[in-house]
């Protein structure tokens, strides 16, 4: 099923994000309709949160590679910082360069419940700081400066 993506100002994208408790049949389905829904809208992650529900659930299309990651939790960071343009359905035809950890530690259940602990790096690296930060209720709006910020909300607002 093909969900609907809260877009901005609502306020459930700035709303900090419940665990997920039980991996139940019901968060199995939102697993499979998140996917769905980033799949039609050419997106490579999608957080729970902007379909509506505030849980610490995520999923990312990695060049064809899916990954869910429920309670993902950045355990270790780089010193180092990058620069790159980054979007998000949430806020259509906003692009904006985000600075983010050159790679992240991550540990997460599965779609399956196993426990993984990964170092990501390049665009993974970058694609999970972006869906923690949504599951934390932060938007890219909230990675940039305030001049920024200021056009970008101004070009959105203008669309809704
Ligand atoms: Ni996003």
């Amino acid at each position: 099923m093909i969900l609907k993506i809260i877009k901005y100002p609502n306020k459930i994208l700035i709303s900090p994000s419940q665990r997920v408790k039980v991996l139940d049949e019901k968060i199995k389905k939102l697993i499979l309709d998140m996917t769905e829904t980033m799949s039609v809208n050419k997106g490579c992650g999608l957080a729970a949160p902007q379909v509506g529900i505030n849980l610490r659930l995520a999923v990312v299309d990695l060049a064809g590679q899916l990954i869910t990651l429920i309670n993902p939790e950045i355990v270790k960071t780089s010193k180092e910082t990058e620069v790159m343009e980054e979007g998000c359905l949430s806020l259509p035809e906003v692009e904006a360069k985000v600075k983010r950890l050159t790679w992240v530690e991550v540990k997460y259940l599965n779609a399956e419940g196993k426990e993984i602990n990964f170092k990501a790096e390049g665009i993974l690296a970058r694609i999970i700081q972006h869906e923690v930060d949504h599951l934390n209720g932060k938007l890219i709006l909230d990675r940039i400066n305030f001049f920024t910020r200021y056009k970008l909300i101004k070009k959105l607002t203008k669309t809704i």
